[in-house]
């Protein structure tokens, strides 16, 4: 099939699917209480996200969907099977249906200009959520968590954990950072880099594999694509055959919970056993099998978003925009998109690891006890 008449078919497919979203609609949404309520919004938001295949998008979808229908909205919710193009076909389906506001957790967030001029000729204001979109005045505001601070907990927790501070050491590391074409990726890797490298510099803190950026900006040369679990499993597997003959890996700069996922497996497969030798790995998100790895001792950390939180101020900002109100945010200069500063509202992000799983993950009502087979 010829690109453009895949692109058509693409486009079909996903304006069905749009249609579907929409007229899924719960029947309960209008008599529910909020914005709708009020009386003074309505109309259609777009929300689109980047693949169902990680837990936490899912999460994100449902619950922005549900708060957008309770406060009076209907929505298209689409998921792009990390796939840019499709991606642009579904945002540019929801431009032909006149939404007022488009949410875009985008997958490569430098790839989206063309569509999102389409969508500001329209009027049609865009949030970027978790994702900054890059290189467009047509981005109108940005909702994540604090992304630096992400990888700083992450860095936090190795030097305290390892007690390099108190001069032990040496230990044996291997970083990992993110998906290249995902903005948040250079900004979790900063932050655990920062406080990682002057421990790499003294030799506190050595990386076998060698494979330690000189800087910040070197990021992407360990960055894994798509943040596939199965990559970062193959690149572990690699590491430990190649460079850990008579050695063992102490700790693991995982960026996010499902590269954790394929680190596990690999340490598993090579023969490290749950307890003393299990290095430290850490994680993002809390995903589902994350947080059960951590409950089990193969993980030690993971960094908490609550996308609940998220979800409630997007939907915020959502119904500011349509209002016509002043719109929140708390961060006016960190976010350039390198066409302007994204105004943004940032999140903190929360440490969990087994001691706080109950308080922090279940007492929050985020999962049951029983889901966690606690
Ligand atoms: C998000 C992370 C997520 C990763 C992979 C990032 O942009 O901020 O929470 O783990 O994408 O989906």
């Amino acid at each position: 099939m010829s690109k453009k008449k895949l692109l058509a078919a693409l486009s079909v497919a996903a304006l069905l699917s749009g249609l579907t979203a929409c007229s899924s609609t719960r029947s309960d949404s209008s008599s529910s209480s909020g914005a709708g309520a009020s009386g003074a919004a309505g109309g259609l938001i777009g929300i689109a996200m980047p693949t169902r295949s990680l837990e936490r998008w899912n999460n994100d979808g449902a619950h922005l969907d549900d708060l957008l229908k309770k406060a009076g909205y209907t929505t298209s919710v689409q998921f792009a099977d990390n796939k840019v193009e499709q991606q642009i076909t579904q945002i540019e389906n929801m431009i032909n249906q006149n939404p007022k506001v488009i949410v875009v957790a985008s997958i490569d967030g430098t790839a989206l200009s063309p569509v999102l001029k389409k969508a500001a000729d329209a009027k049609i204001k865009i949030i970027a959520y978790d994702r900054l979109i890059n290189g467009t005045p047509n981005v109108d505001y940005y909702a994540t968590f604090d992304n630096y601070q992400v990888g700083k907990l992450q860095g936090e927790y190795i030097v305290k954990t390892l007690g390099l501070d108190q001069g032990k050491g040496p230990f044996n590391l291997e970083p990992f950072a993110g998906s290249p074409d995902d903005n948040n990726a250079k900004f979790f890797f900063a932050g655990a880099w920062d406080v990682l490298n002057p421990y790499v510099k003294s030799g506190k803190l050595v990386v076998p594999s060698k494979k330690a950026p000189a800087t910040n900006d070197d990021w992407k040369s360990i960055g894994i694509q798509g943040w596939s679990s199965q990559t970062a499993q193959s690149e572990m597997d690699n590491r430990l055959n190649s460079f850990y003959a008579g050695k063992k890996v102490n700790v693991v700069l995982s960026p996010n919970d499902s590269l954790a996922l394929g680190i596990e497996q690999s340490l598993e497969s090579k023969g490290y056993k749950p307890g003393a030798e299990w290095p430290i790995v850490t994680g993002q998100d809390a995903d589902l099998a994350n947080t059960k790895n951590i409950i089990a001792g193969k993980q030690a950390m993971t960094v908490w978003k609550d996308t609940r939180s998220l979800g409630d101020q997007v939907a915020k900002m959502v119904d500011q925009i349509v209002k016509g109100e002043k719109v929140e945010v708390n961060d006016e200069k960190t976010y350039n998109n390198g066409n302007k500063v994204v105004p943004s509202y940032l999140l903190p992000p929360i440490v969990v690891t087994k001691d706080v799983v109950k308080e922090k993950l279940v007492d929050s009502g985020f999962y049951t006890a029983d889901k966690l087979g606690l």
